[in-house]
């Protein structure tokens, strides 16, 4: 494809991947599972599962789409020419195209908590219970939910109608900093409260015994939806990359700044939840809930309130942009759409799939199935079903099909300093990408369907089979190693 859209730079691609992982997970959801599990302990265990499952698949999407400067089915059917391995590309515009229909719902009521803190209307909110009620007075008004969820998404939709340079990288760029500058203004206005130690504490104090195998697989599904693997996102993007970026440095800057973030997020949090007395624990709603108590009653809190839901809502635009592009992508490059007709059609129609999600916090909110509400399917299905799936087998693609030694052929362009005479680098990228991360990522997705605990049964009973199963695999594999 001779005219295809490239970053203008390096920097601006690793600004708008870090944009399109730095996110809700990083500041809506990363604080409260860390409050949830034990703090500075389960932010051990993430960071263990971000360097060996997060990094290696990170590098695997890039650099698949940057190989086949293709979408996600175009990037799989062109290097396996098979249906099979298309339709897991498809997975993946699938995947981007139901996140972003509910992502967009929680980002709408950031966007609408910006026009509370604006309005000053977080000073009446005295205890974490007035907050709540508040909430749900918000997201149980159609109006109000239905409203700022279109106001962000026609945000959404411009950015990716202006192009990859213009839109994207122009948009990552400007927002991007912004981002930071917030994040540190707040986090040092949390540490200058009084009594901010305790909440530090918190977030560097492991507390072990919170540990489980519970939370460790909490962390790897969490790892996951922050680095906006498995549906293609980052493929995507890499499709927009020339042949002399480093993929390994950009990689690594990109897991670091998203890391730095959500652990700056957990500071800025913690350090004015503990100061102001309020419940660390308080699950999903420690954003709109216990925070919006924290700002009405801390000096400046007006403006603090402001800035932070100033940050949510642009952390969470960088991302939304990089979910819509993935879609569109697909109908650029394998339908011949112009851009311009791929935004605003698929755009649309993403638009009105979100609506039920929208409205699942009122009208529709006694529509369940199995419990689950349409907006709870959505999040089920795409968070943990779809991107596990689609993680799974990008690694298995990447390590085994397409095959690791051509891959890295590939990813030696524009690295060559990074493997020269590093060849125990090459070991460690290789047993990684082969079998840690498949098999983390097939345990989690076992886990996050429910599906973990039977399994285990299952293998206690049929242990000796499973034992002659692999014994006699390897010695096949052995075998016709021997003959080559
Ligand atoms: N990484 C984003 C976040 O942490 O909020 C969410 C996300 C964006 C997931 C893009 C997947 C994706 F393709």
């Amino acid at each position: 494809m001779a005219n295809r859209e490239h970053w203008g730079s390096k920097f601006g691609f690793v600004l708008a991947a870090s944009g399109s992982a730095i996110g809700l997970g990083n500041i809506w959801k990363f604080p409260y599972i860390a409050g949830q599990n034990g703090g500075a302990a389960f932010i051990f265990v993430y960071l263990i599962c971000i360097a060996i499952v997060g990094l290696p698949v990170v590098i695997a999407e890039i650099l698949m789409g940057r190989t086949t400067q293709r979408n996600p089915v175009g990037a799989f059917r062109k290097l396996s020419g098979s249906k099979f391995w298309t339709a897991i590309g498809g997975l993946g515009v699938v995947a981007g195209f139901i996140i972003l229909s509910f992502y967009a719902v929680i980002a709408g009521w950031s966007t609408g908590y910006m026009v509370e803190a604006l309005l000053g209307n977080f000073g009446q909110l005295a205890t974490a219970a007035q907050a709540n009620t508040h909430f749900n007075s918000l997201v149980g008004d159609p109006t109000w939910m239905i409203g700022f969820y279109t106001i962000f998404f026609v945000f959404t939709m411009a950015v990716v109608f202006l192009g990859v340079k213009d839109g994207i990288e122009k948009g990552s760029k400007i927002m991007m900093p912004i981002l930071f500058i917030i994040l540190i203004i707040l986090m040092i206005k949390g540490i200058s409260l009084k009594g901010s130690g305790e909440g530090l504490a918190f977030l560097l104090k492991p507390d072990w015994s919170k540990i489980s195998g519970q939370s460790v697989l909490i962390a790897l599904g969490h790892a996951f939806f922050t680095l906006s693997l498995g549906m293609g996102a980052l493929m995507t993007y890499g499709s927009y990359l020339n042949k002399k970026t480093n993929i390994p440095n950009a990689a690594v800057q990109i897991v670091f700044l998203d890391t730095l973030v959500a652990l700056m997020a957990g500071v800025a949090i913690f350090t004015a939840v503990f100061a102001t007395g309020q419940n660390p624990a308080m699950g999903p709603g420690l954003i709109f809930n216990t925070l919006t108590v924290v700002f009405g009653s801390m000096t400046g809190g007006y403006f603090f309130g402001l800035l932070f839901f100033v940050l949510l809502t642009v952390a969470a635009l960088t991302s939304s942009i990089s979910l819509l592009e993935v879609a569109v992508a697909y109908f650029v490059d394998e339908r011949g759409w112009s851009r311009q007709k791929s935004v605003l059609l698929i755009g649309s129609a993403i638009f009105l799939f979100g609506i039920p999600s929208a409205l699942s916090f009122n009208l529709l909110a006694d529509f369940t199935y199995n419990g689950k509400t349409f907006f709870d399917l959505a999040d089920f299905v795409a968070s943990n079903v779809l991107l596990p799936v689609g993680g799974f087998f990008i690694a298995i693609f990447v390590a085994w099909i397409w095959g690791f030694d051509k891959a890295l052929i590939e990813l030696k362009h524009g690295a060559e300093n990074i493997f020269k005479d590093r060849t125990w680098l090459v070991t460690i990228f290789k047993v990684f990408l082969k079998f840690i991360a498949p098999v983390m990522i097939f345990i989690v997705f076992l886990h996050s369907v429910g599906l973990l605990e039977s399994t285990i049964e299952q293998l206690k009973n049929y242990w000796i089979i499973i034992v002659l199963c692999i014994v006699m695999l390897a010695i096949m594999i052995s075998r016709k190693r021997i003959k080559k």
